[in-house]
């Protein structure tokens, strides 16, 4: 069996994600139920999982929030922090810049879970407004299927890394809060 010894930087790399660190977890009572997963957005070629598909006219200080811009993504869901670990399923959906400012975007996504027992094959319909300026961001449940037939309940979503992440990755946390009746 091969030993394994840490390298300070991969130990400094553990130690900086222990904490951080969150299966996606279940907390169910008579009310409400919870789950917390990651999705992982790529924006840079080679294999980017967002891309813009319209140009705002406009011209804006910051061209990524221009009025009328308008991307697609679809992100991995994944067990944990790390983007090669455990596929759960996707976050597929279209972010719309919606205010002249280029403070407010029209987020509409379906979150499929494809591989994380129970709600294997059931999804999620979020819809509302994402204030792009934000790292945390909370955003209306307006439906599902599967399991999900009926949700109702809120996403707070946090980016928790930098809009340019030099790897060109972007890491959020999804808890759902869902009610039961
Ligand atoms: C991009 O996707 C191709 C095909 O799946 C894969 O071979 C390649 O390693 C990927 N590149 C990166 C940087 O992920
Ligand atoms: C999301 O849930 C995790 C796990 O319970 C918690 O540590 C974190 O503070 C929550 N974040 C938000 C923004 O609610």
């Amino acid at each position: 069996m091969a030993s394994i010894s840490f390298t300070l930087p991969i130990f400094l790399t553990i130690i900086f994600f222990l904490p951080l660190k969150i299966i996606p977890t279940i907390g169910t009572n008579a009310d409400e139920t919870r789950i917390h997963f990651y999705y992982q957005e790529r924006t840079k070629p080679p294999n980017a999982t967002a891309i813009k598909v319209v140009s705002s006219p406009i011209e804006h200080a910051n061209p990524i929030f221009a009025f009328g811009n308008i991307f697609v993504f679809d992100d991995p869901i994944t067990e944990d922090l790390d983007p090669a670990s455990h596929l759960l399923g996707r976050v597929q959906g279209q972010l719309v810049i919606v205010s002249l400012d280029g403070n407010d975007g029209l987020y509409t996504l379906n979150i499929h879970f494809t591989n994380l027992s129970p709600w294997t094959g059931s999804t999620l319909t979020v819809i509302g407004r994402n204030p792009t300026q934000q790292t945390v961001k909370e955003l209306p449940v307006v439906g599902g299927t599967g399991l999900f037939r009926l949700a109702r309940g809120y996403v707070v979503v946090t980016r928790l890394t930098p809009i340019d992440s030099p790897s060109g990755i972007l890491t959020f946390l999804v808890n759902a809060t869902l009610f039961n009746h």
